[in-house]
């Protein structure tokens, strides 16, 4: 009978699990800090139960300041840990260096994690790779040095570990086209070249399903999104395809550049960065599902879907319920403005301010008890992040809402326990202004 609960609680709980979504582009707020994440051209990796995610902290510009790290347990709702290496007085990690494309790799023989990143001078003009390690995933990483890679140039870098343990680094050599270089046994060294493509493309990622490897890699188009491509293989030393188109082409890899192909499960998810080169720490996360079949890479464009972290399963977002932010119950100074982008040309405005303007949905509807996402739909004019209280029956949470641009509106998300019926969800800022709210999306079920 015990035995019987339990079996029912855990089928509950990942029921339950279930519908939180991945939101492409929108703001996600980690959960301990109330801001936008800033993991930008990161990697993951999985320790345990846990999910890592390491990457760019982008909120002061270009200039090196920190190599994040994030945890999740459902590659969703994130908590951030701590910075794996930040800006020192001088050297590779003093001011007004350029570290990006930070990949963790975990070795098991030295029990060690190995943390390779692109090094550079302000300019650009060194093209290094550099090194650190740590002895926990999210811990103080030291770091060792950079190198041109057997004396090669070396801008654009990414990691794979492949299933005997081998580690292997990729490598943009724009002069001579990007590359695979082994790494030795403790994953410290750079070993020996494997191959080289003669195509000088950058932001490579390798994965491998069913002995086929697939390599993905942007064209070079700046900070600016384009068609990226993948290449396969079934040995790392080629021959390797020619290359393909993974995404809808001409939709610029919906607006994205590879940085990292994450297996969850027996699936593979997409990681890319949509770059706002003139704000970067207001750029965006593209994650996507990305299937692979034989040879054969594809992925498609979603608004919200729902992965299942452990078995791997990626299925489309809720039907969803929307209420207009100017026909909710206004409060304080917030009052209907209008809004050429946003539906109904009208959105809730004056939130926040000095009398605490404030939206009240009193009856967002859903008809399942469940953990899950709603989407605010927002406009921010500002070049900085703005923020809310958004409290859903009775539970406030901080979250952040990035500058919109142009005239749609943006969206941000919140991980919220809905329950059947009736839920109130009401989103206040006080003192600043907090976004103009278009509407909230709500799952149905
Ligand atoms: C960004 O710059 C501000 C102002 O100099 C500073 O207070 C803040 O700590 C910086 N943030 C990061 C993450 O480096």
């Amino acid at each position: 009978m015990k035995t019987f609960g339990l079996a029912i609680l855990g089928l509950l709980a990942s029921v339950a699990d279930a519908t939180l979504q991945i939101v492409p582009g929108a703001t996600w707020t980690a959960t301990n800090t109330g801001q936008h994440i800033q993991a930008h051209g990161g990697g993951m990796l999985k320790v345990g139960e846990k999910w890592y995610w390491v990457g760019e902290d982008k909120t002061n510009g270009t200039a090196f300041t920190n190599v994040n790290c994030y945890s999740s347990t459902n590659l969703v709702e994130w908590q951030f840990e701590g910075a794996l290496l930040s800006r020192t007085a001088s050297g590779d990690t003093g001011p007004s260096r350029v570290i990006e494309r930070p990949k963790v790799i975990y070795n098991k023989k030295t029990n060690k994690y190995v943390l390779w990143m692109h090094i550079d001078s302000s300019n650009y003009g060194e093209a290094k790779i550099g090194v650190a390690t740590g002895d926990t995933v999210c811990g103080k990483y030291t770091y060792l040095r950079s190198e041109r890679p057997l004396g090669f140039e070396s801008r654009d870098s990414g990691t794979f570990v492949d299933d005997d343990g081998k580690a292997y680094l990729l490598t943009e050599d724009r002069q001579h086209g990007t590359r695979i270089d082994s790494l030795s046994d403790d994953y410290l060294t750079v070993q020996k070249n494997v191959y080289v493509w003669k195509e000088k493309y950058e932001a490579p990622a390798i994965a491998k399903k069913n002995g086929v490897y697939f390599m993905f890699a942007s064209q070079l188009s700046g900070w600016d999104p384009n068609d990226n491509y993948y290449s396969t293989a079934t040995s790392l030393s080629g021959p390797w395809s020619g290359w393909k188109k993974f995404a809808d082409s001409g939709s610029k890899t919906y607006s994205s550049q590879t940085t990292f192909i994450v297996p969850v499960g027996d699936q593979f998810m997409y990681m890319g960065d949509r770059w706002v080169s003139s704000n970067l720490m207001r750029s965006t996360y593209i994650w996507l599902p990305l299937k692979l079949d034989g040879t054969t890479a594809t992925m498609k464009n979603s608004i919200n879907w729902v992965p299942d972290a452990s078995s791997g399963s990626m299925t489309a977002g809720p039907s969803e319920n929307s209420y207009e932010g100017e026909s909710a119950t206004l409060s304080g100074g917030a009052k209907s403005v209008s809004c050429s982008g946003c539906s109904g040309s009208k959105a809730a405005g004056y939130v926040g301010g000095s009398t605490s303007g404030a939206v009240l949905f009193s009856n967002a509807q859903s008809s399942a008890t469940t953990r899950t996402t709603l989407r605010i739909k927002h406009m921010n004019g500002d070049s900085s992040q703005r923020f809310a209280d958004v409290t859903v029956n009775g539970k406030t949470q901080k979250v952040a809402f990035l500058p919109n641009g142009g005239s749609d509106p943006g969206s941000s998300v919140v991980h919220v326990d809905l329950k059947q019926g009736s839920n109130e969800v009401r989103i206040v800022t006080s003192g600043t202004w907090g976004p103009d709210v278009d509407r909230v999306l709500v799952p149905q079920s």
